[in-house]
């Protein structure tokens, strides 16, 4: 059997719950474990090309035109804006400011849904990549539901505090609409993050979401870890800055956990 690309979106509207960290470790743990990966910014913060390079490249990146909003904007295939990482086997599509007009740019096109399903069919055609990951900013609108069309799956980084768990009805619901649009993608998984074992609202958190009936719960577990934003202002992945931080064997452990949630979706 051939190689086959699989596409995962990090998703949730709550904002801080992790999306782009968990995108960003999970990415070059996997990378790690000798998977091909290739990450896109989906989000006007930048964060996730800021996890790989440094402030003033980022900026040069948005700045310039070899970024995901023109190419979602000239609706082009998007080999020509991969970006080689620092890393083995770890590339990056960069994001831009402007992505905060990109709900405007989709309004007017056909098939809106799909613009980036189809700049990203090339690639995936190719099977160079064995995983595309993609950061999904905190939103709901027609630029999530492009990414949630593109996909096969998605995973909700949930952040372990009450209005974590708030949002998690939300994004189901949301779910659900992009569903009648295409029938992908398939809601992976629930990653625990920021966890912190000294409060017990995290243990209650966790009961709650394993309670949920539409989605299971990764057992790996993300604690708060404060190299991960040592790590960040290095603009490195954890493994990669320090790599016997705690969150640097977390994120390896779920990447490992990932894999098996895809294999087993794709043996039924
Ligand atoms: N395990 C952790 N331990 C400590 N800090 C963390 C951890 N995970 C994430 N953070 C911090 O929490 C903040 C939010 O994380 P992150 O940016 O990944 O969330 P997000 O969901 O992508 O946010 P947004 O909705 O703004 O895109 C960041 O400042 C990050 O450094
Ligand atoms: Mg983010």
């Amino acid at each position: 059997m051939g190689k086959k690309t699989t596409a995962i979106a990090f998703a949730n509207n709550k904002g801080g719950s992790g999306k782009t960290t968990t995108c960003a470790n999970v990415g070059y743990s996997l990378s790690l474990l000798g998977r091909k990966v290739l990450l896109i910014d989906g989000d006007m913060q930048m964060n996730l090309s800021l996890s790989f390079f440094p402030e003033e490249r980022v900026l040069d990146f948005a700045a310039g035109d070899k970024n995901l909003y023109y190419a979602v904007k000239k609706q082009e295939d998007l080999t020509d804006y991969v970006i080689a990482s620092p890393y083995t086997n770890l590339d990056v599509i960069p994001s831009s400011v402007l992505m905060s007009g990109i709900e405007y740019e989709l309004f007017a096109k056909g098939q809106r849904e799909f613009i980036l399903k189809n700049c990203l069919a090339k690639i995936r055609e190719s099977c160079v990549y064995d995983y595309i990951l993609i950061d999904a900013p905190p939103t709901l609108g027609g630029w999530v539901t492009n990414i949630l069309c593109a996909v096969d799956g998605v995973i909700l980084p949930v952040e372990a505090s009450p209005w974590g768990l708030f949002g998690v009805a939300n994004m189901f619901e949301f779910l659900d609409g992009v569903k009648k649009l295409a029938p992908k993608p398939a809601l992976l998984g629930i990653v625990v993050t920021k966890m912190d074992s000294r409060k017990n609202y995290g243990k209650q958190t966790l009961e709650a979401l394993r309670r949920f009936e539409e989605v299971s719960v990764f057992s790996t577990i993300i604690r708060v870890d404060s190299e991960i934003e040592w790590a960040q202002d290095n603009s490195k992945p954890v493994y990669a800055y320090k790599r016997n931080a705690r969150s640097a064997g977390e994120y390896l452990e779920l990447a490992k956990e990932v894999e098996e949630y895809v294999h087993r979706r794709r043996q039924h």
